[in-house]
């Protein structure tokens, strides 16, 4: 079956440009990205893997570590990181895994067989501290993603595991929140002393907490 929200997420151990991985050990106490490519060498692929590049900062700021991971053997993949580097400006610095049995792909089910029974399609994972899967999206390899909404995510899902909110449509850092509908009226007072604003019963917004 299909990874779902809130399942553990599988380990593995794999080469990868930056040497053998052990996937849950490599994340750590820490949140956990893994993204998949279809091919080495491929246009979209290789903008992508450039601005994630450029977007380390932000992820460590999130204690978010990110992992590539494309079916080629390790090689190819070291031979692809100049060509990310020449062509984007931002070397690979993160692990880019290699799979050329398709091992991580397979346990993730990272390949689509009405799509390309060969190429992973363009996954991506976001683990929680406890190694649970809190997010997933998948796009077709023809539409290059957009990692700025992964951090949104990220976000998203940091400041709702620390406070009873949820958060609205198109919701960035700094955006009023909901205050989650099944927390009581009592409750909320306690945990939100300067109040809300009551649009519905059900939905209740308060600045976003600290
Ligand atoms: C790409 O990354 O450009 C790509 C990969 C596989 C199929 C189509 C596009």
């Amino acid at each position: 079956m299909a990874l779902q929200l809130g399942d553990d997420v599988p380990d593995f151990t794999a080469d990868s440009t930056e040497g053998p991985i052990k996937f849950h050990e490599y994340l750590g106490n820490g949140w956990g990205v893994l993204f998949s490519h279809p091919k080495d060498y491929t246009p979209v692929c290789t903008t992508e893997l450039g601005r994630v590049a450029a977007l380390k900062p932000e992820f460590e700021k999130r204690n978010v570590k990110v992992v590539g991971l494309s079916v080629d053997p390790l090689d190819s993949h070291k031979g692809w990181a100049g060509d990310i580097k020449d062509t984007t400006g931002h070397a690979l610095n993160f692990p880019l895994v290699a799979d050329p049995d398709k091992k991580v792909a397979n346990l993730y089910g990272m390949i689509h067989p009405n799509a390309s029974d060969t190429f992973t399609v363009r996954s991506d994972y976001v683990i929680g501290p406890d190694k649970k899967l809190k997010l997933s999206l998948t796009y077709p390899a023809s539409t290059g993603r957009n990692f700025d909404e992964i951090l949104r995510v990220i976000d998203s899902l940091q400041l709702t595991a620390k406070h009873k909110v949820a958060t609205p449509s198109d919701w960035k850092q700094g955006d009023e929140v909901i205050i989650v509908p099944s927390l009581s009226e009592a409750d909320a007072k306690q945990l939100f002393p300067n109040g809300w604003k009551t649009v519905k019963p059900y939905l209740r917004l308060v600045p976003q907490p600290k």
